[in-house]
């Protein structure tokens, strides 16, 4: 290997040492990943490593050193300047999850900052970026300068994380992808939380999705990631709450960028969907409390213009036109109910990938999204259905899509006519806090 001789360890010791069950010292973990971000560690040696955490773990300080030595290989920002406290919210994904837009302005409104350092989507779950990219004119790339200016003057700013930020991430992110290595619990905890903890938010609020639509499928294993985030979160002196949510059946009745800024902007104007704005509030109430600022009336500022009134702010400061007509797919298709009944399931993992193929979400990184492509719910689970009522709309500009993503759609959804009322968790499962 190149320069090994000059290394401090060897990378095959540390693989083996977790292959054969062992703790990985301090010294080890910061090697390695100070190593792999130089590219003195290879991809398939971090891979395999990455392959024997998955499968054997790291107890509670080898993830606290691992994510100490992510934070360590980036710069990390500093909000000690502006007036207000800050608080950020991340979600682990999901479909239709579009908190962050209503969230953002509604937290502004309360005088507590919100530095909302967003992503892409990658496979089925949307991206918070690639949403707000449907409206036309708005820039997600700001400078450091831009983005505290616009955090001191409106108090929110959603925007792209400059590549300065815990970069051992973005290598081991997009090789774990690739490796079918993203599931482990310490690594998810890992990279989350060192891109948080080197933003510098004084207080984080975690929603831990769960289901099928979501990294976490159970209720046990997302507990343990919530758990995991929040002890190193607080270890690390930021004060981090979680929610476990419910993520079996999407958020809201929308899912695709234009869609679901268009449902973002009916919660904003004090209506849409009740999941999203009950979730909306509660996160925002979460985020408060964290930020020392709790015990306020959060749905009054949906409904009596104020979180409207920071959007646009949002949007305009960032080249945005918060007026400007949304694009709208070229086709649609509904999909109908074959019989009377409740709709007893419809899964968000299905949905999920129906709106992916239908254009909304990419398979590339470097692939172009569909601003209107997606799907709209007409129903959902519990509500009394009749055969020939669309239960969904298909969007997209490419209708050869449609096949493969009604494909996605087969036994997504289940209509019951024995009276069943469909088993589904509730959509705040717990709170995990230290
Ligand atoms: N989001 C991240 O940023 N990292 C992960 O590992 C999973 C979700």
């Amino acid at each position: 290997m190149m320069g090994a001789m000059s290394e401090a360890f060897d990378a095959v010791d540390v693989i083996i040492a977790k292959r054969d069950r062992h703790e990985l010292s301090d010294a080890h973990i910061r090697w390695i990943i100070d190593a792999y971000t130089r590219g003195v560690v290879a991809d398939e040696q971090m891979s395999s490593l990455n392959m024997a955490i998955l499968l054997n773990g790291m107890n509670r300080r080898e993830i606290a050193t691992w994510t100490d030595a992510m934070i360590k290989s980036g710069e990390r920002m500093d909000f000690s300047s502006l007036r207000h406290p800050t608080a950020d919210k991340h979600s682990t994904g999901g479909v239709g999850d579009k908190i962050t837009l209503p969230l953002a302005p509604l937290v502004a409104v309360f005088d507590v900052a919100v530095p909302q350092l967003s992503g892409r989507g990658l496979g089925h779950t949307g991206g918070t970026l690639d949403k707000l990219e449907s409206i036309p004119g708005w820039r997600a790339a700001l400078s450091t300068e831009e983005m505290l200016r616009q955090l001191d003057e409106i108090g929110a700013v959603i925007c792209a994380a400059g590549s300065g930020l815990a970069p051992a991430d973005k290598k081991l992110y997009a090789l774990r992808d690739v490796t079918g290595t993203v599931e482990a619990i310490p690594l998810i905890a890992s990279s989350i939380m060192s891109k948080k903890i080197a933003e510098g938010t004084g207080a984080l609020v975690l929603d831990v999705k769960v289901g099928s639509g979501a990294f976490m499928k159970t209720v046990d294993s997302a507990r343990e990631l919530a758990e995991t985030m929040v002890d190193l979160g607080t270890d690390a002196g930021v004060n981090t709450v979680a929610l476990l949510t419910n993520m079996q059946v999407p958020l809201g009745l929308t899912a695709g960028n234009a869609l679901e800024v268009r449902e973002s902007v009916e919660v904003l104007a004090g209506g849409g969907p009740e999941d999203v704005v009950e979730l909306t509030v509660r996160l925002a109430e979460e985020m408060l409390e964290a930020a020392g600022r709790g015990g306020q009336d959060v749905r009054a500022a949906l409904t009596d213009g104020r979180a409207m009134d920071a959007w646009r702010r949002m949007i305009a400061a960032q080249g945005g036109d918060p007026d400007a007509e949304l694009p709208v797919a070229k086709e649609t298709h509904e999909v109908v109910a074959g019989s009377d009944g409740v709709l007893t399931s419809l899964d968000a993992y299905a949905v999920g990938v129906a709106a992916w193929r239908l254009g909304a979400g990419r398979a590339r990184k470097e692939d172009p999204v569909q601003a209107g492509a997606g799907i709209e719910l007409h129903a959902k689970p519990g509500e009394q259905v009749r055969a020939g009522q669309p239960l969904m709309t298909l969007h997209t500009d490419t209708p050869e899509r449609f096949e493969r993503a009604l494909e996605a759609l087969e036994g997504g959804w289940s209509i019951g006519d024995d009276g069943t009322a469909p088993d589904l968790l509730p959509l705040i499962i717990d709170r995990i806090a230290r």
